[in-house]
């Protein structure tokens, strides 16, 4: 068999075209960046974790309605995925304040959001993502404003989805962050991963606000115990089905 042909190789997957130019191929790696990849590792494990947990999802998400990318898992790390033209965009919704919203708000870390916040930063890792405001996600001409406001809805609606599903799982879901492309009949899909790598997850049985850490902050800040942690996550995402 010959080897599949790159088209795009990002800090936690690698897109293969198929014979099929609608279809293309994922790979989930074992690699960790952070803080715009000035941070390096590695996970073990990883791939085949996220791999599986984003099947898992997006699977459910296409049952309750939502339109996604994916096709099927067809191996450990790897998924068949239509092939999107993927906007510049990671839409992130927050339900609890962390991360960058503490930083730059001065919110105290684990301030519930009286409403979900929906946010854009534009996807550019020379400009290390910054966040963008409506205007400026016009003026560069990102999306129109029909594709933001269906954008908000969508990403809404997933939040309300995953939110109920990882509760069953005892995990809260704090923030997390999606990307979309647009299809040959220029419908909006969700598109990328969901994951450990893309949430922030907490433990809801852990009091202890470093221990109750589920996903990829443990990488980000040191708190040792990573693989553990994703590998707690795909296990309690495997024994649930969405409602
Ligand atoms: P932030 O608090 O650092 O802005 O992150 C918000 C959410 O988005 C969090 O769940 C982690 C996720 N995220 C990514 O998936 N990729 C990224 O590059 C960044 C910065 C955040």
């Amino acid at each position: 068999m010959s080897t599949p042909e790159q088209l795009y190789e990002g800090k936690a997957k690698i897109l293969y075209r198929t014979e099929d130019p609608e279809i293309l191929l994922a790979h989930f790696k074992d690699d960790a960046t952070a803080f715009n990849a000035q941070k390096r590792g590695e996970i073990a494990g990883k791939g085949d974790i996220n791999c599986a947990i984003t099947a898992h999802l997006f699977r459910q998400l296409e049952a309750a309605g939502i339109p996604t990318h994916f096709i099927e898992q067809v191996g450990a790390t790897e998924m068949r995925v239509q092939a999107l033209k993927i906007l510049p965009l990671e839409v992130v919704v927050r339900n609890i304040a962390a991360g960058s919203l503490c930083q730059q708000t001065g919110l105290k870390l684990g301030t519930p959001l009286s409403q979900p916040l929906v946010e854009f930063y534009y996807k550019n890792d020379a400009l290390g993502d910054p966040l963008l405001t409506r205007d400026r996600l016009f003026l560069l001409e990102l999306a129109t404003p029909d594709q933001v406001e269906q954008l908000t809805h969508l990403a809404l609606q997933i939040n309300q989805l995953l939110s109920q599903f990882f509760g069953q799982c005892g995990i809260t879901l704090v923030d997390f962050k999606l990307e979309f492309g647009l299809d040959r009949e220029q419908r909006l899909r969700l598109a990328d991963e969901i994951s450990p790598d893309t949430c922030r997850l907490w433990n809801q049985t852990e009091s202890d606000p470093d221990l109750r850490v589920m996903d990829k902050d443990r990488f980000r800040r040191d708190l040792g115990n990573v693989e553990v942690a994703y590998q707690q996550v795909l296990e309690r995402v495997l024994a649930q089905a969405m409602q």
